[in-house]
């Protein structure tokens, strides 16, 4: 991928000026040290999006997105990083300096190139004899002319060397050419990978060729499909098919419907079911959870009605919902794919089924064979989904899917609590432990809240202007501490940081934030950051507060393992004298600071 120069970065956040890049798009008024205005990113009426010029960043307290400019702009253009730099760059006349991260842009340029004449290529094919077949067949299908033009549909003739022979009198290096993935590599030589096949060109999100997905015509090769490998264009952990053209139309308050074919997803585009995505050629990826959360939180699971379907919605719900997202499937009236359905009953059921989506846990348990009144089949069911919520990261959506599980089976929520700490606990056991030092990270703590609290505090307390308070944090704090892994990312963003003369940039650590969530987070904080109160006996105390929290958890831990080990081993004994140090850790964690 490309890469634009950190002194590049910095010209343009020097030029774009937050205020002035977001009254683009939002009508902005001062109130106060503040510039407010109606969210760009959700509706409403009041206005919570809220921009400070004095430390550059945007955030909205109704909906929670928040950042500096790049981000905004990352978010509003929906683009990448680094298409935003180029971006804001365009519009503010800074020529960038851009390397291609140890590999010459000329080849990203080339296999662009290579995959444009591609596709032409393939639709051209589409007017030959054999072609010709292929249109009948997508007449038997029922896609229309414009669909196949605007998704750029081809046809990939037989033969070995159809393509290859064609690109070999353009001006395409070796190198490009071997990386584009369109040929295969033999004894020999190279020959074309796509032979007597359908072509569903993949496009990004700009709307540009980046694979291909070749599904079987007449050919005697028994694969269904055959799709691009990963190249430097194409990911297919986070490609969504179709996005490129259904962008426009999804809107944050609607859900996303994401079908499991490409034609599915052609025959619903082409009824006039806009907010739709297809997942392309394989299973669905936390990639495409992270691309789908830049659009919408709501996403409704449109898979086949059978049983592989329903069992790959359910696996890609739990994908969602890991990620933050509020998945829904979609109820199918049967067997059938919703490219048949769409083409029996049009678009209206559809709809209304999607309107009428079933939240993920609640279709689960109801497509779950077994007697729902058998307190058995209940338990049974609960160790499922529990095994499913403790690979979750963030403890607050943990709780929150445990109480509705609880809701749904009319089990104790306590119950079900303490069987999650148990499987937390033994998966934590399975995991190698670095200095026998129990990750106290997945143990529910009974006093989150007041512990995130903490964390957000000393967050805050790392941009303050008090390069002692800076100081200390760096000095002292570890990032173990933290229970939540996004307020250790944020540290993690913000650590080296911190010891520098000035406060830190809070744009430079927005970009290093991959999450979005976490970007969030720390634009929340930094609008509250006046709220506090930044001394240097806060600081410490916090800093107190916080190691105890962590010591207490370790504590917790081995108390908990003690109760699995006999009394009287040596592992007993170890683990009493493991405890006492802790302790004793404990009772002086306040002297390291005076
Ligand atoms: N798929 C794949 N490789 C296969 C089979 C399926 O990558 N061997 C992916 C493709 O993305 C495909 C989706 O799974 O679009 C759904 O598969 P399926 O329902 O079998 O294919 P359709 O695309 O619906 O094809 P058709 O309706 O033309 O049979
Ligand atoms: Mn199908």
């Amino acid at each position: 991928m490309a890469r634009i120069s950190e002194q590049s970065v910095e010209q343009v956040r020097n030029a774009a000026d937050i205020v002035d890049v977001v009254s683009g798009y939002v009508q902005l008024k001062r109130k106060g040290r503040n510039f407010f205005g109606l969210c760009p990113f959700h509706s409403e009426k009041t206005g919570s999006f809220s921009v400070n010029e004095q430390k550059q960043i945007f955030h909205c307290f109704g909906c929670g997105v928040g950042g500096g400019v790049i981000n905004f702009i990352m978010q509003i253009e929906k683009l990448e990083f680094v298409e935003a730099v180029q971006f804001l760059a365009d519009r503010f006349n800074i020529q960038l300096d851009i390397t291609g991260g140890g590999r010459p842009r000329e080849l990203i340029s080339q296999l662009r190139d290579i995959h444009e004449f591609a596709v032409r290529h393939f639709q051209a094919n589409l007017k030959t004899p054999q072609g010709k077949g292929v249109l009948k067949y997508f007449e038997e299908r029922g896609l229309s002319h414009k669909t196949i033009s605007e998704f750029r549909l081809g046809y990939s003739q037989e033969g070995w060397s159809n393509l290859l022979d064609l690109m070999r009198a353009e001006k395409f290096t070796a190198e490009a050419m071997s990386q584009s993935g369109l040929f295969i590599s033999g004894d020999k030589g190279y020959f074309d990978r796509f032979r007597g096949r359908i072509m569903f060109p993949l496009q990004n999100t700009q709307g540009k060729i980046v694979g291909f997905a070749g599904r079987i015509f007449k050919g005697d090769d028994p694969a269904k499909y055959v799709n691009s490998p990963e190249t430097p264009l194409y990911h297919k952990s986070r490609i969504l098919y179709g996005l490129w053209a259904s962008k426009p139309y999804i809107r944050e308050a609607d859900p996303v419907i994401v079908v499991e074919g490409y034609m599915d997803f052609l025959q619903l585009f082409q009824a006039g079911i806009h907010n739709l995505v297809a997942v392309s050629g394989t299973a669905f990826t936390d990639g495409h959870a992270r691309e789908l959360r830049k659009y919408s939180r709501k996403i409704a699971l449109a898979y086949d009605g059978d049983k592989a379907g329903i069992s790959a919605a359910v696996r890609a719900g739990y994908v969602l919902l890991r990620n933050g997202l509020n998945p829904s499937i979609v109820e199918m009236p049967g067997d059938v794919d919703p490219d048949d359905w769409v083409k029996q009953a049009g678009p209206e059921p559809i709809l209304e089924a999607v309107e009428k989506a079933v939240d993920l846990l609640r279709f689960q348990y109801a497509r779950a064979a077994g007697d729902k009144s058998d307190p058995a089949f209940n338990a049974g069911f609960v160790k499922t989904v529990l095994q499913e919520l403790s690979l979750f990261e963030d403890q607050i959506l943990r709780e929150l899917y445990v109480k509705r599980l609880a809701e749904i089976t009319g089990l104790k929520e306590n119950t079900l609590f303490r069987s999650l700490e148990d499987l937390l606990r033994r998966r934590e056991q399975r995991m190698p432990q670095v200095n026998d030092k129990v990750k106290t990270e997945t143990l529910l703590k009974a006093d989150s809240p007041a512990r995130l609290k903490l964390e957000d505090e000393l967050l805050q307390l790392c941009f303050s202007e008090n390069h002692e308070i800076r100081k200390l944090i760096y000095d002292h704090l570890k990032k173990e501490w933290f229970a939540s892994q996004s307020s250790r990312r944020i540290f993690d963003a913000v650590f080296i940081h911190l010891p520098s003369a000035g406060t830190p940039d809070v744009n430079t650590i927005f970009d290093a934030l991959d999450d979005d969530a976490d970007r969030r987070r720390l634009s929340a904080l930094l609008m509250e950051i006046d709220k506090i109160s930044m001394t240097v006996v806060v600081v410490k105390d916090c800093l107190i507060r916080l190691e105890k929290k962590y010591i207490d958890a370790q504590l917790d831990a081995k108390r908990q393992q003690l109760k699995s080990v006999t009394s009287g081993t040596v592992e007993f004994s170890q683990l009493l004298t493991e405890m006492d140090l802790l302790q004793r850790m404990k009772k002086n964690v306040g002297k390291l600071y005076s």
